[in-house]
């Protein structure tokens, strides 16, 4: 397994090798997923590797991911890390509709700790729209379910450099969930940021999400180390800063074994700079 890093000002404590639930979902990620037991097993399988930080959220399915976490999962393996994200949510035709009033949030933050079965979601992610988007009100709802107890832990996602100091200024923020990838480096600047102040930067779509990634390079180093395009991308991303925790989604043990396995992959110095200008167009 990787590295552990701990989220700061907490007492959570993860492998920087994580799990993304959102593949668990149907098409789409709405409905259920056409193979339930294998969905079972793939959580199972990932926390009997070592996997103790998944992240979900109760709009996947809506409701299948988190049911699915509950029924292959529970009672959880001390250690385990749940992270959620709300401030969104799924109408009856599959539709994505963005939310961020305190009412929702807490409805919210209710539902995912009934449909986990808890009294306390360690990290809840405040999921944001655009760079418009005001971020303190809402900062403030979750603060005020910190101060309850309905939430452990803050991060936030989809966020841009000023909604993350607008935040912290608010609240404690012990992580950020934003797009990032080998191709894909606008939060480069960010992420050498929140690394000096231990603060952990979570990237979604680490293999590209419903666009695999595609690279001229990447698949000649992949070719060279004798692996998958895939497995360099995440052992890039962990290479690429401490702070990094990276959690890939798959609907599969197979993928799920060969993700786990990247964080062995090392980089001769000539690799290493060939991935890391693939953002500069060097590749
Ligand atoms: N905060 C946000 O707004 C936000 C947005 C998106 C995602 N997320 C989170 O980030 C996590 C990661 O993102 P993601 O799942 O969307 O994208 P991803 O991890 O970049 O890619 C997932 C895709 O890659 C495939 N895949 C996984 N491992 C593979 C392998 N070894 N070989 C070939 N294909 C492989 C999966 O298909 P198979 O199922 O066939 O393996 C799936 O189609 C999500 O699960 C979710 O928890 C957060």
């Amino acid at each position: 397994m990787t590295q552990r890093f701990t989220f700061p000002g907490t007492s959570l404590r993860v492998n920087r090798m994580g799990y993304g639930a959102m593949q668990l979902a149907g098409p789409h990620v709405f409905g259920p997923p056409k193979d339930e037991d294998e969905a079972r097993a793939v959580l199972q399988e990932a926390v009997a590797l070592g996997i103790d930080h998944i992240d979900t959220s109760d709009f996947y399915g809506p409701h299948h991911t988190n049911r699915l976490i509950r029924e292959a999962l529970f009672p959880y393996a001390e250690g385990l890390v749940l992270v959620t994200k709300i401030g969104a949510w799924r109408d009856e035709s599959g539709a994505w509709h963005l939310r961020r009033d305190a009412d929702f949030l807490r409805q919210s933050v209710e539902d995912n700790l009934q449909r986990l079965g808890l009294d306390q979601m360690q990290i809840v992610n405040l999921r944001m729209g655009g760079p418009e988007d005001d971020i303190e009100t809402p900062m403030r709802a979750m603060r005020q379910m910190q101060e309850e107890g309905l939430i452990g832990h803050i991060g936030v996602s989809t966020v841009t450099e000023d909604q993350l100091a607008r935040a912290r200024e608010i609240a404690p923020v012990v992580c950020v969930q934003n797009h990032y990838n080998l191709v894909h480096r606008k939060d480069d600047a960010m992420i050498d940021a929140l690394a000096e102040d231990g603060i952990a930067y979570v990237p979604y779509f680490p293999l590209g999400g419903c666009s695999p990634l595609q690279s001229g390079v990447l698949a000649q180093v992949a070719a060279d180390l004798g692996t998958s395009a895939q497995k360099v991308a995440l052992a890039w991303l962990l290479d690429r800063s401490p702070n990094i925790l990276v959690i890939p989604g798959t609907s599969r043990r197979t993928h799920l074994r060969e993700n786990i396995d990247a964080a062995k992959l090392r980089f001769t110095p000539s690799q290493s700079k060939q991935l890391y200008g693939l953002a500069k167009g060097q590749g």
